[in-house]
């Protein structure tokens, strides 16, 4: 009867069991690689970086291998030294988790979103495989 409530609630609100499983992993701690990491590609990770519609992140960073960037929040500039890759993943999966009031988006969480569009509903910005690639080039950015 439980299961049956259970299955009924995710049915309803949309959730998918992944994505439980993904902010049941999330701490304050970090959040450990995600099976994609294996086929992680920095090149895709530096398109996502740069990409002002779909990411956004250069809006908001300094992103390590470019001059221009915004500065509403710190520069990425040597953060895979800065943060663990746990770290690094949380931060960007869900930075609520290390800080509730940030208003950096959550890109792989779909936890407490209000007003999403019907389409999107139940999916995160960003899929596993983004997530992983972005982390990548943040761990081996650019040497010059
Ligand atoms: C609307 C602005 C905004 C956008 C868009 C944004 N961030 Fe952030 N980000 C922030 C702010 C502000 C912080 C500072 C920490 C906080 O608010 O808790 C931050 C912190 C971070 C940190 C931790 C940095 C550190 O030195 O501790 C990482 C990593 C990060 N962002 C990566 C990303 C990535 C990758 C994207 C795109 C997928 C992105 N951010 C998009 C605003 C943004």
């Amino acid at each position: 009867m439980r299961l049956l409530f259970v299955c009924f609630w995710m049915l309803v609100s949309g959730v998918h069991a992944a994505d439980n499983a993904t902010a049941a992993k999330s701490t304050v701690d970090g959040m450990p690689a995600t099976k994609s990491a294996a086929t992680a590609n920095v090149e895709r990770g530096r398109k996502l970086l740069l990409n002002r519609q779909d990411t956004g992140c250069i809006l908001c960073h300094v992103v390590p291998g470019f001059k221009d960037g915004g500065d509403m929040g710190p520069s990425l500039v040597g953060v895979g030294q800065r943060l663990s890759p746990e770290l690094l993943r949380q931060r960007i999966a869900d930075p609520r988790v290390i800080n509730p009031q940030t208003f950096m988006p959550a890109y792989f969480s779909t936890k407490g979103l209000q007003n999403v569009a019907k389409p999107l509903k139940g999916k995160t910005v960003l899929t596993e495989q983004a997530l992983e690639d972005i982390i990548s080039y943040l761990l081996n950015p650019p040497k010059d």
